[in-house]
C-alpha cells in the first residue's frame, strides 16, 4: 500500500472512531428540569410536590441560599424562620400587617424593607433599608406559587407544619391597590 493510501485509511479510521465515540459515549448534557412547572396551579399539588418546588425555588430559581446560607453571614439564617417569624410580628417595632408566620415570610420576600433584621440593613440607613431584592420583582421573578412553595419549604425546615394556602397579609395579592405582589392567581385568596 502506498504511503498516501495508508495515511488516508488512517484518517478515515480516526474520524470514524471519533464519530462513533461522540454518538455513543458522550451523554446528552441536559440540565435537570425543575421539579415541576413553576407556574403550575398550587391548588392541584400535594404537600410533597409543594415543598419540592420550594426547595428548588430556594436553591435555584430564587437564589435564596446564595445569601441565606450558613457561610458568609450576608443574611440571617432561615433555619428556624417559621418560629422566629411568629415572634417578629409580636414585636412593638413590627409595622407590617402579617398575622401569621407564613404571612410575615411572604411580606419579607415581597417588601423586604418593611421589617429589617437589626444589623442587616444597607450601610448608612440605620437598618431602614433591606439589601434583599424583592422576590416578586422582575429580576428574581418568583410567581405567587413559587413564593407559597418556598414558604412551605421553610416551614418544614423549621419543624412546623407547612401552610401553603395561608391568607396573604392585608394589601397583598388580589388587592391590586398594593400593586406589587401577586398576579391574582387562584391560590391568592386562600
Ligand atoms: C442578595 C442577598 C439576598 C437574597 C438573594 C435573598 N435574601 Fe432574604 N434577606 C437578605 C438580608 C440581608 C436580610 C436581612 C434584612 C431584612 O430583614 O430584610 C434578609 C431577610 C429575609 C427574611 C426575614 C428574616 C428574619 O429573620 O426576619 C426572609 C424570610 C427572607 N430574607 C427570605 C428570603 C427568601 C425566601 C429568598 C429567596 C427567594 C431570599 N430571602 C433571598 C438577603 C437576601
Amino acid at each position: 500500500m502506498s504511503v498516501f493510501l495508508k495515511t488516508a485509511l488512517f484518517c478515515v479510521i480516526v474520524v470514524a472512531a471519533f464519530t462513533l465515540f461522540s454518538v455513543y459515549y458522550i451523554p446528552d448534557l441536559k440540565p435537570a428540569p425543575p421539579p415541576m412547572e413553576t407556574r403550575a396551579d398550587i391548588t392541584t399539588m400535594d404537600l410533597e410536590e409543594i415543598t419540592a418546588l420550594g426547595r428548588y425555588v430556594y436553591g435555584v430559581k430564587g437564589s435564596c441560599s446564595r445569601c441565606h446560607g450558613s457561610v458568609g453571614g450576608r443574611a440571617p439564617e432561615l433555619k428556624e424562620i417559621a418560629l422566629t417569624a411568629a415572634g417578629r410580628i409580636k414585636e412593638d417595632s413590627y409595622k407590617g400587617s402579617a398575622i401569621t408566620a407564613a404571612g410575615y415570610i411572604y411580606e419579607s420576600m415581597v417588601d423586604p424593607s418593611l421589617y429589617v433584621v437589626r444589623g442587616y440593613g444597607v450601610k448608612g440607613t440605620s437598618d431602614a433599608e433591606s439589601p434583599m431584592p424583592a422576590a416578586s420583582n422582575r429580576a428574581v421573578g418568583l410567581t405567587e406559587t413559587d413564593m407559597r412553595a418556598v414558604i412551605a419549604y421553610l416551614q418544614e425546615n423549621s419543624g412546623v407544619t407547612p401552610t401553603p394556602f395561608f391568607k396573604l397579609p392585608e394589601g397583598y395579592g388580589a388587592d391590586k391597590a398594593h400593586g406589587r405582589a401577586g398576579k391574582g392567581e387562584a391560590a391568592s385568596e386562600r
